[in-house]
């Protein structure tokens, strides 16, 4: 088991992405704090985590606000004693929008759950892990580096995590904290249902994809946990594609 004795915390746990990597870290022996604006839903995986033999608690958080963000930390800390890992996972899509278009208070949405978010979970994870060490996996996105129609706060804000994790990992470094990023290209969540709930909109989508289909949350899950493992001691600052090429190719 490859994270036996750690303690993480991931955001966004109550779904997609984030539920899958919540699982996969209590499959490899972490304990885990399950954080989610949506009480059900993060109750849900950490009840699921638990179902299986693992150990997991729910924290309700907004990540777009730092008050809460702090208290998630010292939730993690005051249940199991440290935290070793903090994946800044939670996230918003953009309205659909382009630039010159975009209400300024949808663009501020987006910024301050995509962008602000992981700022604030950077922060408050770091001031728990400075005696100790530990490791951060933020979700950025494939829409970092390549551009879609009508995305322009999703973009802009993912961009900036990208950024972020270069700036923190080496500010960090001293610190024994590694900090990493992963760009997932499209994988089937809750994120992306609006397109699915439309067979022809999502026929197109998935055949823009390299192997024609989108990506399973716990083919991205695998990832983050081989990030936040010792498997990855050498892996730090860089961003880690899990988009089964789509960024690679001009569609
Ligand atoms: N699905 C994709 O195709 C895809 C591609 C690239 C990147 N991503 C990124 O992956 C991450 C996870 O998305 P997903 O696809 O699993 O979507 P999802 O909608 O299934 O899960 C997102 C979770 O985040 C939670 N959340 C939203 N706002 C929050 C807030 N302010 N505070 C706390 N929790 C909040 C939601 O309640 C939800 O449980 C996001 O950052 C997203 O941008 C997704």
């Amino acid at each position: 088991m490859r994270l036996e004795g750690k303690t993480a915390i991931v955001t966004g746990a109550g779904s997609g992405i984030g539920r899958a990597t919540a699982k996969e870290f209590a499959r490899e022996g972490a304990k885990v704090i399950v954080g989610d604006i949506d009480g059900p839903s993060g109750e849900a995986t950490a009840a699921d985590i638990e179902k299986d033999g693992g150990d997991a608690h729910f924290v309700k958080v907004n990540v777009a606000d730092y008050e809460s963000m702090k208290n998630l930390v010292n939730q993690a800390v005051a249940h199991f004693g440290k935290l070793d890992i903090m994946h800044n996972n939670a996230g918003i899509n953009s309205p659909p929008h382009s630039v010159m278009d975009m209400p300024i208070d949808d663009y501020q949405d987006v910024v301050n759950v995509n962008q602000n978010g992981v700022f604030y979970g950077i922060k408050a994870a770091a001031g728990a892990m400075k005696e100790n060490g530990g490791v951060i996996v933020n979700t950025a996105s494939i829409y970092a580096y390549i551009a879609d129609r009508n995305r322009f706060a999703y973009h802009a804000s993912k961009g900036a995590v990208v950024s972020m994790t270069k700036s923190a990992a080496l500010d960090l470094a001293r610190h024994n904290i590694r900090v990493t990023a992963i760009a997932p290209g499209l994988i089937e969540t809750e994120i992306v249902s609006e397109w699915k709930k439309n067979p022809e909109v999502w026929g197109k989508i998935e055949k823009a994809q390299m192997r024609r289909k989108a990506g399973k949350p716990e083919e991205v899950a695998k990832l983050v946990t081989f990030l936040a493992s010792d498997d990855a001691s050498f892996l730090n600052a860089h961003v880690h594609y899990v988009d089964d090429g789509a960024a690679a190719f001009k569609r």
